[in-house]
C-alpha cells in the first residue's frame, strides 16, 4: 500500500484545466459499443481503473476493443456476437460495472461469474439482482444473494415496471439495459430523477426510449448500431478543485470542458447556495451532453441545510462539500443522504473520522452530517481507506493545514482521477 507526505499547506491555485473524462458516461460508452453492431469510437475515454474493468468485462466476452491511453475503438458484432466467458469477471472496485453489467448479462442465455475487490464485495447488489430476478434472471451469490461473488444465469426475460426503492442511477440502468432484451416495454419510475447518461446515450446508438418526467420506458428487443461518443470532463472529478479554489485565499480556477448535464450539476447549486463565486461559461453540446467552463475564486463560504432532491445530483460530490463546509460561516446540514453508506467506502463514516483527524467537528447522523463551520484544519496521519474521494478530500484539506498530511492509500485515486496530482501540482505551482 503506497503513501503519500502531502505538501501543499497554505498553496493557493491558479489556471486552467481539463478533468479526465466522465466516469458513468465512459462506462456506458464502453457497454452500449460492445452491445452495438459495428463501429464505435469513444475520445476523451476516462482511463481510470473502474472503466478499465469494465473494458475487460466485455473483452472476456469476445469483443475487439482498444485502446490509446484516452481513446478507444470498439468493434462489435451486436449482442449475438457476445460469447459465454471462460472467466469468472472482476469487476475491481467498480460498482457502474457491477449494476449496469448484471441487467446485460441478465439478457444474454450464459452463465457468468462476478467477483469485485474487498470493497464492492460489501456493498449491496440486492436493489439490482431482485428486479433482475423478477424478470427472470437466475442469480445467486453470498449472503443469501445480495452480495458477490455472484452467478448469473441469463435468458429469456420478461419486462416489468419497477419503482425502484432506492434513488440509484445504476439501479435504473441495469433494469432498462435488461429490459433491452426483453419482450414488450420495461418502464421504470423513479421518485427523484437521478442521472440519465444511460436514457441519452442508449438514444445516440439508435434506442426507441421514452422519457416522461421520472418515468422512463424502453422497448424490448432492440438493436443498437455503433456511434462515435466525445466523453465531456467529468464534474465530479472537477468538484474537487474547485471547492480548492473556493477556500484557499488568493485562488482562481477554471475547469475546461465539463459535463453540465442537469441531473449533475447539483454541485453548481451547492456552491452558490454557500455563496462561492462561481460562473459558467462557454456552454456548448458535445454528442448530446451540454458542456462548459467553470470558474471559482477564492470565498467565503455560507453555510447550508443541504437535503432533498439535490442528494441524487450531488452524491458523489458530498465529501468534498463536507470539506468546503468545515469553513464556511456557521453550521452546515446535510440530510437524506442515507446511500453514502452503500459507496466505496460508508462515507458518512469514513468522511466523519477522516475530518475529525483533521481537526473538524463533524457528527454523522443515520442519512447524513451535521458540520461546524470556521475550524481550523492540522496536519495528521490519514488514510483513503480504499476510496477515492475520500483519497481527494483529503488532499484537498491538506491546502489548509499548517503541517503537512499524511495520506496511506493514495493509489485508489486512480478509480476516477488517475492524473490528479498532476493537476493539483499543476494549480498550485508545486512540481
Ligand atoms: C453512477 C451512479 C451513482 C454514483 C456512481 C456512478 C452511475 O451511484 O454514485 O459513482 O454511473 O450510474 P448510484 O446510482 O448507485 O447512486
Amino acid at each position: 500500500m503506497s503513501s503519500k507526505v502531502l505538501k501543499y499547506q497554505h498553496a493557493s491555485l491558479s489556471g486552467q484545466i481539463t478533468v479526465p473524462g466522465d466516469k458513468s458516461i465512459s462506462h456506458r460508452a464502453v457497454m452500449f459499443g460492445s452491445l452495438a453492431k459495428g463501429k464505435t469510437n469513444i475520445t476523451n475515454f476516462l482511463a481510470g481503473e473502474d472503466c478499465l474493468s469494465t473494458i475487460s468485462a466485455f473483452q472476456s466476452m469476445g469483443v475487439s476493443i482498444k485502446r490509446d491511453e484516452n481513446t478507444v475503438w470498439i468493434e462489435s458484432d451486436g449482442i449475438e456476437g457476445l460469447k459465454e466467458p471462460t472467466e469468472p469477471i472482476d469487476l475491481g472496485n467498480s460498482g457502474t460495472t457491477a449494476r449496469l453489467l448484471m441487467g446485460i448479462l441478465s439478457g444474454l442465455p450464459y452463465h457468468f461469474t462476478l467477483f469485485g475487490d474487498e470493497s464492492l464485495s460489501k456493498r449491496p447488489m440486492d436493489r439490482i439482482a431482485n428486479p433482475l430476478r423478477e424478470m427472470g434472471a437466475k442469480i445467486d451469490g453470498r449472503n443469501n444473494g445480495r452480495l458477490l461473488p455472484m452467478s448469473i444465469r441469463g435468458g429469456n426475460l420478461s419486462s416489468i415496471d419497477f419503482k425502484p426503492p432506492v434513488k440509484s442511477a445504476q439501479v435504473k440502468s441495469g433494469v432498462l439495459l435488461a429490459g433491452l432484451f426483453s419482450e414488450g416495454f420495461t418502464t421504470v419510475e423513479e421518485e427523484t430523477k437521478t442521472r440519465d447518461h444511460t436514457e441519452n446515450m442508449l438514444k445516440a446508438f439508435g434506442a426507441e426510449i421514452d422519457v416522461e418526467g421520472t418515468t422512463v420506458k424502453i422497448h424490448g428487443k432492440q438493436k443498437l448500431h455503433g456511434c462515435d461518443i466525445e466523453v465531456p470532463g467529468d464534474i465530479s472529478s472537477a468538484a474537487f478543485f474547485l471547492v480548492a479554489a473556493a477556500i484557499t485565499k488568493g485562488s482562481s480556477v477554471t475547469v475546461e470542458n465539463v459535463g453540465l448535464n442537469p441531473t449533475r450539476t447539483g454541485i453548481i447549486d451547492v456552491l452558490e447556495l454557500m455563496g462561492i463565486s462561481i460562473e459558467v461559461v462557454e456552454k456548448r453540446t458535445i454528442g448530446g451532453e451540454p458542456i462548459g467552463d467553470i470558474k471559482v475564486a477564492s470565498s467565503t463560504p455560507k453555510a447550508a441545510v443541504i437535503e432533498g432532491d439535490v442528494i441524487p445530483r450531488i452524491i458523489d460530490e458530498i465529501p468534498i462539500i463536507a470539506l468546503l463546509a468545515t469553513q464556511a460561516d456557521g453550521q452546515t446540514i446535510i440530510r437524506d443522504a442515507e446511500e453514502l453508506r452503500f459507496k466505496e467506502t460508508d462515507r458518512i463514516d469514513s468522511v466523519v473520522s477522516t475530518l475529525t483527524k483533521l481537526g473538524a467537528s463533524v457528527k454523522g447522523t443515520k442519512d447524513g452530517m451535521i458540520i461546524e463551520g470556521n475550524t481550523l484544519l492540522h496536519g495528521a496521519v490519514t488514510e483513503s481507506f480504499g476510496d477515492h474521494r475520500i483519497g481527494m478530500m483529503i488532499a484537498i484539506a491538506s491546502l489548509l493545514t499548517d503541517e503537512q498530511v499524511e495520506l496511506h492509500d493514495d493509489e485508489c485515486i486512480a478509480v476516477s482521477y488517475p492524473t490528479f496530482f498532476e493537476d493539483l501540482d499543476k494549480l498550485t505551482s508545486i512540481n
